[in-house]
């Protein structure tokens, strides 16, 4: 008997070809395509990107599947609950990604708040005059409080990290329990977000994206923020809502941004583009080769337990 598995992308590593061997009917076609469509009838397992939505009307056209891989962590753009009801097994990369994400938004934290992007623009135009007192003054971090909206691998490893330069961290999640969480090096409070919020001279986003977490840093929420909190974000763009961030930043209310995640990305809001002191990437933080070749491991055992074939 055969067994079909659909791919809308080769992955990093051999794990995709090393898994074609032992399923010669592994299709690769292109997300959408006319080819992605016709096999999508006939697939038991598809590996989809996190840019690629599956809607519960594809799970209709899909009699035969058993499993969906998404080459992510993140499940925000699958139909959890449709695949529950009909039992399609979910399968994602926990764990591997969770060095490489920290160390991003490590690298977005230093960035923002030491202006190595204006730095560099600086002495690549030329035009650097030298030394002086007062050139691109930053914000120091150490002593002071980060905020850290949820205390799962990503959010302890970003807390260790921070912990490192000094910082204090400090955590949100949605269990709602404020019990302490324990970051390895050190303990952090766990707080409400309305108490958490104006203590934060940084602001980093660690939570997935759910119906509760959807936009929870709103309007109201960020005007609790003191005057010069850096916020960091490697989760999902939507988690905060860009616009309201876009004029605390435009106004200098906000001391900078760090984005590698963007609401309707590959779309970025022009706004951003002209923000000052905003640093942005374009979705790095999983991009190490031995991330992605784990990630790409993990996803293929996955699928293959999940078909229990093997
Ligand atoms: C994921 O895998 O969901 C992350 O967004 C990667 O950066």
């Amino acid at each position: 008997m055969t067994t079909r598995i659909l791919s809308t992308s080769p992955l990093v590593g051999r794990s995709l070809q090393d898994l074609g061997q032992r399923y010669p009917d592994l299709c690769i076609a292109p997300y959408r395509s006319v080819a992605w469509r016709m096999e999508l009838a006939k697939a038991e397992a598809m590996i989809v990107l996190l840019s690629e939505p599956v809607r519960e009307q594809d799970l209709e056209m899909a009699p035969n599947l058993k499993a969906i891989g998404t080459y992510s962590v993140g499940v925000n753009h699958l139909p959890i609950k449709k695949c529950e009801e009909l039992g399609i097994a979910i399968i994602n990369t926990p764990g591997v990604l969770t060095d490489a994400t920290a160390d991003l938004a490590l690298t977005l934290l230093l960035a923002a708040t030491r202006r190595v992007a204006e730095g560099e623009a600086l002495v690549r135009s030329g035009k650097w005059k030298g030394w002086a007192p007062d050139q691109l003054l930053g914000i120091g971090l150490a002593g002071k409080v980060c905020g850290i909206l949820g205390s799962g691998a990503i959010g302890k490893a970003f807390a260790r990290r921070v912990w490192a330069l000094g910082m204090k961290p400090v955590f949100w999640d949605r269990d709602g329990k404020n019990h302490p969480v324990d970051f390895g090096p050190s303990i952090g409070r766990r707080m409400p977000l309305k108490e958490m919020l104006p203590q934060c001279a940084v602001l980093s986003l660690h939570c997935p994206l759910t119906d509760e977490t959807r936009g929870i840093l709103d309007r109201k929420m960020l005007s609790l923020l003191p005057q010069g909190t850096v916020i960091i974000n490697t989760a999902r763009g939507n988690i905060m809502d860009e616009s309201a961030v876009l004029e605390k930043l435009h106004s200098g209310y906000l001391g900078g941004v760090g984005l590698d995640v963007y609401d309707g990305e590959p779309e970025v809001n022009p706004a951003w583009f002209t923000a000052p002191n905003a640093v942005l990437l374009p979705h790095l933080g999983s991009a190490t080769r031995e991330t992605r070749e784990a990630m790409a491991r993990l996803l293929c055992e996955g699928i293959e337990k999940a078909l229990g074939t093997h």
